[in-house]
């Protein structure tokens, strides 16, 4: 059977303006970082030509968020230390900064907890591209900020039943949109053209089953949203902190004396987290 609602949604997400294009930058560094017969020194010079994008990704680069060990001061010293994939998905972070943070600053912390913690976590279990992961955990949500932004007589109605028959936002989502805010985060990111390891943890962050090209980095950010919610970093759309799935503990294997032991680290990121939220709110209201 057809879903009339879920076709609407699509049809309102495709032909939306503003929000949820893609930056025209990322695009075409997307585009360059697929294409072998550009250099590195080419890719930097299109970062370096937009000042507040540079001054953003170096600022990111440095910041608590990566935790990187050393000062890295320019574009194309952080393309030869980290990769063109890390520094593609530096750009994308620093363009979705602002629409998010304008929009729903509880959201916009959840979501920067969450991608520090899917960081950490994911380079306790030395899997291969922690940055990424880390970008995905800033993305889970996109699809809530989307809602807010372009789905808002929905995203209204939503709120309202999260309220009055006391259901988590995601089940209200599932009544309203007969879609939930993983699918629409994932299927715009499917549309950008955005990497696999990206769209596969955002559109499966509460189903990890559903995730097969990179299961164990979509039980990471689902076991970061969790710790994020149950430590009230941010605010992630609702009060309830649900178990994490059987298939979470079975990926993410972090028994509770593993995850005691990197407490410390994460709050001493918290804490350095704050004080970089305040900083980028600070840089982008001036
Ligand atoms: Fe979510
Ligand atoms: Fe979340």
């Amino acid at each position: 059977m057809i879903d009339d609602k879920r076709r609407e949604i699509k049809k309102k997400l495709r032909g939306l303006q503003g929000l949820p294009t893609l930056p025209p930058i990322v695009a075409k560094l997307t585009q360059m970082i697929g294409d072998e017969t550009v250099s590195a020194p080419q890719i930097a010079a299109v970062i370096e030509r937009d000042q507040v994008l540079t001054s953003k990704v170096l600022r990111l680069v440095n910041s608590a968020f990566y935790g990187f060990p050393r000062r890295i001061s320019t574009v194309s010293n952080a393309i030869v230390l980290l990769g063109l994939n890390v520094i593609r998905t530096l750009v994308l972070t620093a363009s979705i900064f602002e629409m998010m943070q304008s929009r729903d600053i509880g959201l916009w912390e959840h979501s920067l907890g969450v991608a520090m913690v899917s960081g950490v976590l994911a380079r306790e279990l030395r899997l291969e591209n922690p940055e990424e992961v880390a970008t995905a955990g800033l993305l889970h949500d996109l699809g809530k900020v989307v809602e807010r932004a372009s789905l808002f007589e929905d995203y209204t109605r939503i709120q309202k039943i999260v309220q009055d028959q006391k259901i988590s936002w995601r089940e209200a989502e599932k009544e309203i949109l007969h879609m939930d805010h993983a699918e629409i985060g994932g299927y715009l990111l499917n549309r950008w053209n955005l990497p696999e390891r990206l769209i596969d943890p955002v559109s499966w962050h509460h189903e990890v089953s559903g995730a097969k090209k990179f299961p164990v980095e979509t039980a990471v950010v689902q076991m970061a949203d969790l710790l994020v919610r149950a430590r009230g970093f941010g605010y992630g759309g609702d009060p309830w902190v649900p178990e994490p799935e059987d298939l979470v503990l079975e990926r993410v294997p972090l028994d509770r004396s593993r995850l005691e032991k990197l407490w410390p680290e994460l709050e001493g990121r918290f804490y350095e987290l704050r004080f970089f939220i305040q900083e980028m709110r600070e840089a982008l209201s001036a």
